[in-house]
């Protein structure tokens, strides 16, 4: 059995007065994961090493870290793929250091809500339990692939526009303003383009497409700013068209009543 050598990043607050790398030898096993060798690390050989994690199978998105000079999922990406007797850990640029391979995703965060990624309508429909909409196949293909983001930063450290531009909104946040914004469930377009249409919108993006080449689920944002900036632009010559509205099949239940419309069947069960 072999061994991969891990040089990792080491920044502790307080106590570093510089980032530095330490080296560690991790036992190489079938199927060892960058976060498997993490975990080995803490368990026999430095217990204050410090990353975050959460699922271990590339769904949360917690464990977004710069692995051999890309942003990566730790848990999602094996050192036999990485084709390398060493493994080189740093956390994800483009954010502060909390602690060794912690990045602080909170301006990213503040971003993201900033832009309002949820339906917004005003009809009260979606509040209610009864609604159901209806949409085709195509009203979703307009959206889905978007909405695959697990929000874990690695676009963010990817993209050389964040990286030279603390002002602009960045790829995670556009593509799930966008992801919205292409909901004909949403009537929120004209709320999110108050930030959209300024100076931290897609117009800073120079689609140097980092952003799609490192997303660990596939999803596209650069080309969903690419197409919100020419949903902008149209809107400004007013040529933008609205979708289709997604009909609602049901209605609040006091609605109903008040239309004497029936309550919809309850499921059966078994
Ligand atoms: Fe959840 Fe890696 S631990 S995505």
């Amino acid at each position: 059995m072999g061994e991969v050598i891990f040089h990792i990043r080491r920044y502790q607050p307080g106590k570093d007065a510089e980032p530095h790398y330490q080296e560690f030898r991790v036992p190489l096993t079938p199927g060892l994961t960058v976060l498997d060798g993490l975990w080995h690390i803490k368990e026999t050989q430095d217990p204050t090493l410090a990353w975050r994690f959460s699922c271990r199978m590339g769904i949360c998105g917690s464990c977004g870290m710069l692995i051999n000079g890309r942003a990566r999922l730790a848990c999602n990406t094996q050192i036999a793929e990485l084709g390398a007797g060493r493994v080189c850990v740093a956390p994800l640029p483009n954010f502060e250091i909390i602690r060794d391979l912690v990045p602080d995703l909170q301006p990213m965060f503040r971003t993201h809500k900033e832009l309002m990624p949820y339906i917004i309508r005003e009809d009260g429909l979606t509040d209610s339990a009864q609604g159901e909409f209806i949409q085709t196949q195509e009203d979703l293909e307009r959206y889905l692939q978007f909405s695959y983001c697990i929000k874990c930063g690695c676009c963010m450290a990817a993209c050389p526009t964040v990286a030279s531009d603390r002002e602009y909104a960045g790829p995670m946040p556009l593509a799930q303003a966008h992801r919205y914004n292409q909901d004909n469930r949403d009537k929120g377009f004209s709320e999110r383009k108050k930030v959209l249409g300024g100076g931290r919108g897609p117009w800073r993006c120079h689609y140097a497409g980092e952003c799609s080449r490192v997303c660990p689920k596939g999803v596209d944002p650069a080309r969903a700013i690419q197409l919100m900036k020419r949903e902008l632009f149209l809107d400004v010559l007013r040529l933008r068209r609205a979708h289709r509205e997604s009909p609602c099949a049901g209605k609040p239940t006091d609605a109903r009543r008040r239309e004497g419309i029936p309550e919809a069947p309850k499921p059966t069960v078994g």
